[in-house]
């Protein structure tokens, strides 16, 4: 593999990774969580082996691929615009292949190549390896669609080609699927059942990692608290499995020590843990580990009971407190994120006042908060009116973003007058002179750039801060180094 360092359009320097030889050139976009952007990688790999290097240039590519979203409407609109730009390119230059991967893929199935003829090729998630054989059937002129959920896929014997990398942070992903069945949720739907990667072929895809210079990595899963390998099969089989598999089962806690100890100094980062599944154990593998960043994303969705109960959240608002107490005693200063949705069908203006006090309790240092969609297919869907009115689902997310910022506020000011460790990722966006970084409870961090390098870990005092950004002077190296 040889690396490419450009220069994206805000001046960051990125790897593009290419191999020598490839002559055909494939244009990937990706939309929606951060699984999709390590998705695009694994398939970017698997078309490194058919002659085909990235670029950035959609003019010139022989094949678009988009991975798409569809948790919320708007994410499936945003898909929609491109699949337009990407038709009108193709009137020029019609020799361009156009294919729809992830989960608009598997919601909609044919729609996009029977119906609305948009596109050449339509891959679900479980289905990547399936691209090589799906583009022989584009050439021979035929629909190529594969949208099979499997019970075993997990990409774990392709090691991804690193897209746009900063070349110092990377995604790898532990588990797919989900089983939860939240009822407002596609994903269960469209990415299929649990199922989790085997350990060392995680462990050597950081080995491989590490040794190219990368210095953090963050542990992907919809769910990752639910991670247990146990010599293969679903999650819910477990039960079944042999009285030596269950000896030798790997668990979350037990996979983030691995990681840990054998990569001292990288950064492991993970995400999503939910509420109902992460257990004490992992909160200790946390606080013993100084290379484990402080920081949980700790979607809640709601602060009351009987939305969560009809949202089948498997907690109370009560156990999800008890949860953020344990991990404020057992991980002191650690920095706590969440997701909420808001206007989920029934909501009274009481439970919102409830989501509200919940937030002033854990005083979350970010969020990310979305008002209700409905999505075809979900049980709340089928089941429940969305009966929530537009203008009140926005006002209501208004008072939540807006507490939301205040308590950003808060939290960022806790970090004035300290020395915080930081990781060099890139320039910062608004100075060239200055480098961007976060600390481990995932605050960014600028500060003057002096002679410190990209990758490297450094001690900076905080000076001054907004809702959102952490302003100070290097003051050396960290011993991360
Ligand atoms: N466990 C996952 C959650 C995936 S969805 C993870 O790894 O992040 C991400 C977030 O989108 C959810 O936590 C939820 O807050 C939001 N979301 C999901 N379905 C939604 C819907 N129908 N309407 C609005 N927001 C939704
Ligand atoms: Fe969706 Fe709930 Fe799983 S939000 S991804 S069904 S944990």
């Amino acid at each position: 593999m040889e690396k490419i360092i450009e220069e994206n359009k805000q001046g960051t320097s990125l790897v593009l990774e290419n191999k020598e030889g490839n002559s055909k050139k494939l244009f990937i976009e990706s939309y929606g969580c951060a699984m999709n952007f390590s998705d695009s990688e694994i398939v970017a790999s698997i078309l490194a082996n058919e002659g085909y290097n990235t670029t950035q240039k959609l003019e010139e590519a022989d094949l678009v691929l988009v991975n798409t979203c569809s948790i919320r409407d708007k994410a499936e609109q945003t898909v929609r615009k491109r699949l337009e730009k990407y038709n009108a390119v193709k009137k020029i230059n019609p020799g361009m292949k156009v294919g729809v991967l992830g989960c608009m893929a598997e919601r909609l199935k044919s729609q996009f190549l029977e119906q609305e003829k948009i596109v050449d090729m339509v891959v679900g998630p479980d289905a990547y390896k399936d691209i090589p054989n799906l583009l022989k059937e584009v050439d021979e002129g035929r629909d190529a669609i594969n949208v099979i959920l499997s019970k075993d896929e997990t990409y774990g014997d392709i090691s991804p080609v690193r897209l746009l990398s900063n070349g110092i942070t990377a995604f790898v992903s532990i588990t797919r699927g989900c089983d939860n069945m939240c009822t407002f949720c596609v994903v269960p739907f469209t990415r299929g059942r649990e199922r989790s990667r085997e350990p060392q072929s995680i462990l050597e895809e950081i080995n491989d990692l590490a040794s190219r210079g990368f210095k953090e990595v963050t542990l992907l899963g919809q769910n990752v608290d639910s991670y247990l390998w146990y010599g293969g099969g679903l999650k819910k089989d477990f039960e079944k499995a042999t009285e030596m598999q269950k000896a030798t089962a790997v668990d979350f806690a037990q996979l983030l020590d691995m990681c840990a100890i054998a990569h001292p100094k990288m950064r492991f980062r993970f995400s999503t843990s939910n509420p109902q599944d992460m257990h004490e154990e992992v909160l200790h593998i946390i606080a013993k580990h100084p290379n484990i960043c402080n920081y949980i994303h700790l979607p809640v969705q709601s602060g009351s009971t009987r939305i969560l109960q009809e949202m089948n959240r498997q907690h109370t608002r009560e156990e999800y407190m008890t949860l953020v107490d344990k991990i404020k005693t057992i991980i002191p200063g650690c920095s706590i994120s969440q997701d909420i949705i808001t206007g989920f069908p029934t909501e009274t203006e009481e439970d919102h006042q409830d989501t509200l006090s919940l937030m002033e309790y854990v005083e979350y240092d970010f969020g990310y908060m979305f008002a209700y969609s409905e999505r075809p297919g979900t049980l709340a869907a089928r089941k429940m009116e969305d009966d929530v009115p537009e203008e009140v689902k926005k006002r209501r997310l208004q008072e939540i973003v807006d507490l939301q910022q205040k308590l950003s506020h808060k939290r960022t000011s806790r970090f004035l007058n300290q020395t915080v460790e930081v990781l060099i990722e890139k320039t910062s966006k608004r100075s060239d002179a200055h480098w961007s970084g976060r600390n481990s409870e995932n605050v960014v961090v600028v500060f003057p750039k002096e002679n410190y390098k990209v990758g490297d870990f450094v001690m900076v005092k905080i000076n001054d801060c907004t809702t959102a950004t952490l302003i100070g002077e290097a003051t050396g190296y960290s011993d991360m180094n």
